[in-house]
């Protein structure tokens, strides 16, 4: 059956102070020491923030919206790596596919330029590079509610994180920040804290996109310097709607044999406040103490409704 071919769920374990798998941590030398270009964009994110959504966007501008269209096109994971990778599928995904997802190698197989890098490292865990080389970073941020049940869904079906278990001890969980990746606190305080002193971060957010895609595009665009026409923009705009986005299976990796789709889909609602279909009232006040207990910074707000 379709269960045997999954790979066993991982465990996670303290890595330097952060909860991780060895999905993400076998390959650490390699990531400590990648050699980052100057012009490579790096698209960080915590789990779900809408990684893949930024992603496809900057790859657009970069490369055309024909490759979204072309059948032929890489799939997203395959073009844009995930750097912290380490991962040998159980059964090859195609004849052309790689048979090991190791982030950094894909990423020196890259020729086309600049080449896109992802990642859900927290801040420390960047190699140093991407400092030494003043790459480029956008870094999406989403709110911790609509966060923690996008993961909550994506955790069930991926066989690359650990068991979720139930929702009310989830939730727990997450607060406590014993989560792939560690504290959703530590992950989008400590990025925006960098702004400060590094300028090449553009610090975006997922509530902004949904409510206004075309202004959060031209904010993107002026800071890669890019000056796309009137028509390449609408045509981009519509290659990452959600709708197109779901069906398009270059990018909703409906591929991989890692995922259970019984389960949920990558590209699950989509939507800002879909937290209040899964929070109780009390669950929901807990949350709203435990953030502002820990949100120290004025200057970092986030919206759970628009
Ligand atoms: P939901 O689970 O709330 O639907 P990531 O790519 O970082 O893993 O983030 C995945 C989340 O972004 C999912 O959230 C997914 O549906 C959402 N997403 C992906 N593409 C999107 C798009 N074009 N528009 C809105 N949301 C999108």
């Amino acid at each position: 059956s379709n269960q045997m071919s999954l790979p066993p769920r991982p465990q996670l374990f303290d890595f330097h102070g952060v909860p991780m798998t060895r999905y993400f941590t076998d390959n650490w030398e390699n990531v400590q020491n990648f050699q980052a270009k100057p012009d490579d964009i790096l698209i960080a994110t915590y789990p779900k923030a809408g990684n893949t959504w930024v992603s496809h966007m900057v790859d657009l501008l970069h490369f055309g919206t024909e490759s979204s269209k072309n059948q032929t096109s890489p799939l997203i994971y395959h073009k844009i790596p995930l750097l912290e990778l380490n991962f040998t599928p159980i059964q090859p995904e195609s004849p052309n596919a790689p048979s090991v997802f190791k982030g950094t190698e894909m990423l020196e197989k890259i020729t086309t330029s600049p080449r896109i890098i992802k990642t859900h490292l927290p801040l420390k865990f960047l190699p140093k590079s991407i400092w030494e080389q003043n790459c480029r970073i956008i870094y999406v941020a989403r709110n911790i509610k609509d966060s923690v049940v996008s993961l909550f869904h994506f955790e069930r079906m991926t066989f690359m994180h650990p068991e979720p278990g139930e929702w009310t001890s989830y939730l727990q969980r997450f607060l406590e920040g014993n989560i792939v990746f560690g504290s959703w606190y530590d992950h989008v305080n400590n990025y925006w804290e960098k702004k400060q002193t590094y300028s090449n971060i553009h610090y975006m957010f997922y509530e902004d996109m949904i409510e206004d895609t075309g202004r959060e595009f031209d904010k993107l665009c002026s800071f890669l310097g890019l000056s796309p026409s009137a028509e390449e923009k609408k045509d981009i705009l519509s290659c990452v709607m959600f709708e197109n986005m779901k069906k398009n299976n270059k990018v909703n990796y409906s591929a991989v044999k890692g995922m259970d789709y019984k389960m949920s889909s990558f590209m699950r609602k989509g939507k800002v406040g879909d937290w209040i279909n899964y929070f109780t009232v009390a669950q929901s006040k807990e949350y709203d103490e435990d953030y502002k207990k820990k949100m120290k910074n004025p200057t970092l707000t986030f919206r759970t409704e628009i």
